[in-house]
């Protein structure tokens, strides 16, 4: 009998572990109008952040100016992202958006990464764009891939690694939404290639099938060199 009731309270405990997990994998639904975030320490803190006073909150508090502006490209891989999230509108905190602009010289590249918190939407407003996502083993690996053009829109599965390719003859422009405030973002190459401190070079170069020497190489672009988020 105890024996059974350790099991049951053992599971308990697992599955409340597994569903906080999946809980908190999305920004949770706000139980209040707005809490915009703030330095002041001394209100009522949430999704990690302090809300600002209600009757001092204005429409600056939600607002943000300048993604009219193109980013820097002038970079190795050619593109850059302006993220406007909760960093940039306090007001987002609890509200689950965020918007960028992805910026693009001809053959740049948004390399494959994954966001792990929100699902994305793209709307293409120049240029031509090679996107795509992989699915998971359970699918196969199967890559969803499309060719963009202005106007188009496509959508990426929240903690699917994507990419995103300029593969015309001009620079490319293009907006993304996403379903959080902070969907976070996890290049692959600087995530397995630039950790601090390094991953041992022996075990990445069995797991990528490479020899150590073209590991210690990748190793020195990717601890070098941050990754094209403004
Ligand atoms: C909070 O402080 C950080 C760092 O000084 C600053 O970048 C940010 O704009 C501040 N946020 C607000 C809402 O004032
Ligand atoms: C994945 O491949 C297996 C084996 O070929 C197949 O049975 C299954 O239907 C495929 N699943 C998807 C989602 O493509």
């Amino acid at each position: 009998m105890k024996g059974l009731l350790q099991f049951l309270l053992a599971k308990i405990i697992l599955l409340a572990a597994l569903a906080s997990s999946f809980v908190y994998s999305y920004d949770p639904n706000p139980l209040q109008d707005y809490c915009v975030a703030t330095n002041e320490t001394n209100g009522v803190y949430v999704n990690g952040k302090f809300c600002k006073d209600p009757k001092l909150v204005t429409a600056d508090d939600f607002f943000y100016s300048g993604l009219n502006i193109p980013g820097n490209t002038n970079n190795r891989l050619g593109s850059t992202v302006t993220d406007v999230d909760v960093r940039r509108i306090p007001g987002l905190n609890t509200l689950g958006v965020a918007i960028a602009r992805f910026d693009f010289a001809p053959g740049g590249q948004i390399p494959p990464h994954i966001h792990p918190r929100a699902s994305q939407i793209i709307l293409v407003l120049k240029g031509k764009l090679l996107v795509g996502f992989v699915a998971s083993n359970d699918y196969n690996y199967t890559l969803f891939s499309k060719v963009l053009y202005p106007g188009d829109v496509f959508a990426f599965p929240i903690g699917l690694v994507q990419f995103h390719a300029n593969i015309g003859n001009t620079n490319a422009v293009a907006i993304g939404v996403v379903g959080s405030q902070d969907p976070g973002v996890i290049p692959i190459g600087n995530a397995v290639f630039g950790s601090k401190p390094l991953i041992d070079p022996k075990l990445l170069a069995k797991a990528f099938a490479l020899d150590v020497n073209t590991v210690r190489h990748i190793q020195g672009v990717f601890s070098n060199e941050d990754y094209i988020v403004n």
